[in-house]
């Protein structure tokens, strides 16, 4: 159990005693992020999550400060999504030294993936991340953009028996893999989708969503930037003052919330290596979301910019 201030046990208390009056509005219970239930379990989550790549691969030159600090901005709004990947045993290891400090042992639910071709080399590399982690039971276990997956399936199904993993499921970050995530969803039904989704690349809403919303699968979106380049796309030019009618105050949550918009999406998973970046992107999930009629408008804005 965490000793160290955390704002949503902190506002749960203070609300239990009346106390949220006294306390300025930015911190008040309306800033906690909203919950989206998974499907196939009712466990609800945080709808905004971090993507850890980059701010895990810059522990090499800067420690892991930045890294910290993101995800205590994470967890100051209610956020424990954190999406992860095999990275160079060195480099997991000191990510796994942060995720066993006790102020995040106990409270992330850490998304954790296999990408090795080969049934020895997957199942050696989940031990090690286990290992590296210190989680014996997994949270969510994923098959990394569907690497050798018919080989990798029965190693997850194996693991959510015996009680290793909580969820299993695969992830793909391009369209070329959609046709075969589609056969897959439908042949194996995993808990969880892991999709790229944004309002530069939305054919995820055309089968895949749908498909996910009918067979009750969990989604997490990657990309929502498509890893940077959005802003590249928008760069130099205004947000639209009609943003403002679904109370987006930044670039990037208006791609968040054309996200975060479709109900079907359990969370959308955002890498920074910046708190205050994190915090933009948190707040993306407060307020009001884009009805389809201003969904449809945001995508005709963009493409024309
Ligand atoms: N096949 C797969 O399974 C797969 C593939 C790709 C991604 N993913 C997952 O999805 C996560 C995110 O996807 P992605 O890699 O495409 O990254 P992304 O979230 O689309 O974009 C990340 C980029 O956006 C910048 N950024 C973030 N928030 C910002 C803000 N509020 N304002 C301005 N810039 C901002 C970040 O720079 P700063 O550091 O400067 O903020 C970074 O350069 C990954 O970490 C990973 O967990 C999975």
């Amino acid at each position: 159990m965490s000793t160290r201030f955390n704002r949503r046990k902190f506002l749960a208390a203070a609300s239990g005693l009346g106390l949220l009056g006294y306390f300025p509005a930015h911190a008040s219970a309306r800033d906690m992020l909203p919950q989206r239930a998974v499907p196939g379990s009712g466990e609800m989550l945080p709808i905004v999550g971090l993507g850890s790549t980059k701010p895990v691969r810059l522990i090499r030159e800067e420690g892991s400060a930045p890294l910290e600090s993101v995800m205590r901005m994470l967890m100051s709004y209610g956020g424990k999504v954190v999406d992860t990947a095999p990275r160079p045993a060195e480099l997991d290891a000191r990510f796994g030294q942060v995720l066993q400090k006790p102020e995040f042992l106990d409270e992330l639910f850490v998304a954790v993936k296999v990408n090795a071709t080969g049934k020895a080399e997957g199942l050696a590399q989940i031990e090690q991340t286990q290992n590296l982690f210190g989680r014996e039971t997994l949270d969510l276990l994923q098959i990394e953009s569907l690497t050798d997956f018919e080989t990798q399936w029965p190693t997850l199904k194996d693991y959510k028996e015996s009680g290793k993993a909580r969820y299993i499921g695969v992830t793909v970050a391009h369209e070329r893999l959609y046709e075969t995530l589609e056969s897959f969803m439908k042949r194996e039904s995993p808990d969880f989708v892991q999709l790229n989704y944004s309002v530069m690349e939305h054919s995820a809403e055309e089968r895949l969503l749908p498909l996910a919303k009918d067979m009750g699968i969990a989604i997490l979106v990657n990309g929502p930037f498509m890893n940077g380049e959005f802003f590249g796309h928008v760069n130099g030019r205004e947000l639209p003052d009609w943003a403002a009618e679904f109370d987006c105050e930044s670039w990037a949550q208006f791609s968040l919330k054309y996200i975060l918009a479709h109900p079907t999406v359990t969370c959308v998973l955002t890498e920074t290596t910046k708190a205050h970046h994190m915090e933009d992107n948190l707040r993306a999930a407060l307020g009001r979301f884009p009805d389809i009629a201003a969904k449809r408008r945001m995508r005709e804005h963009i493409a024309n910019l």
